[in-house]
């Protein structure tokens, strides 16, 4: 009989992603830190490709978080605009991949409001796609995200319970993380999801994020099946 139980072969539902290593990635080429980030499109769209083909039903990735405003302005600058720029780019093409594009995040004075217009443009575009739902993590904090629900639970003057304060994150729909995975060798969550991923499988990978490719993905999947998810409870 096969060792393995089948629920250890089950296809991850929610991937979620730290997008990291972009600068280290141009620095090793003598490029500049942006252009780190501008290779790292290839890597998401690919990414995406992977977790089409995989069956992934939920896939979120870290694109600017709540302590990146920390990084000097011109880097700042350039992310906005880029993240910006990619989405009018992208949009069509992952809502023909049958894409739902969504956001997590702050949506404070900070986040120029042209990107605001282009976000809710492509959640608006893509809202009745069913395959796979990618969630752009902008100005997102784990941290900030908890501090916003607890608000809304004391507006709402309701108990403080565990699902009172999931219905109250940026996307109550989102279901818990399976598989968390980081690249570039960092062993951090950085305040991404910590909410949602309490009981993801990590996985670390060395590759800076823009190698990142499909075949990584898969990879990161194998591993997670190798993995016994208890739950607490005891081993199968
Ligand atoms: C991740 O790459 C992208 C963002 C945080 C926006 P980094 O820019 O953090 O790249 P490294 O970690 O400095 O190499
Ligand atoms: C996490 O990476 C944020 C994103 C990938 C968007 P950072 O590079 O900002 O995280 P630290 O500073 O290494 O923890
Ligand atoms: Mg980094």
């Amino acid at each position: 009989m096969d060792p393995t139980p089948n629920h250890q072969l089950r296809v991850p539902a929610h991937v979620a992603c730290v997008m990291d290593g972009n600068g280290r990635w141009a620095e090793e080429r003598g490029l500049k830190r942006t252009d780190g980030h501008s290779a790292g499109e290839e890597a998401l769209l690919d990414a995406v490709h992977g977790a089409l083909d995989l069956g992934v039903s939920w896939l979120t990735v870290y694109a600017f978080s709540t302590e990146n405003w920390r990084r000097p302005t011109q880097e700042v600058r350039f992310l906005m605009g880029f993240n910006e720029s990619l989405l009018i780019r992208r949009r069509d093409e992952l809502n023909e991949l049958d894409v739902r594009i969504r956001f997590i995040g702050r949506r404070d004075w900070r986040v120029p409001k042209r990107l605001i217009r282009r976000m809710n443009e492509s959640t608006e575009l893509t809202k009745g796609n069913r395959k796979l739902t990618l969630t752009i993590a902008f100005n997102y904090g784990g941290r900030a995200e908890l501090v916003d629900a607890v608000k809304a639970l004391q507006e709402d003057a309701v108990p403080v319970t565990e699902k009172a304060i999931a219905e109250r994150l940026y996307d109550p729909e989102m279901p818990e993380v399976d598989l968390w995975i980081r690249t570039s060798g960092e062993h951090r969550i950085s305040n991404f999801l910590i909410w949602q991923a309490a009981y993801a499988e990590l996985v670390f990978t060395d590759v800076f994020w823009p190698d990142f490719r499909r075949t990584h993905l898969a990879e990161a999947v194998a591993e997670y099946q190798r993995r016994d998810r208890r739950f607490g409870g005891l081993a199968h």
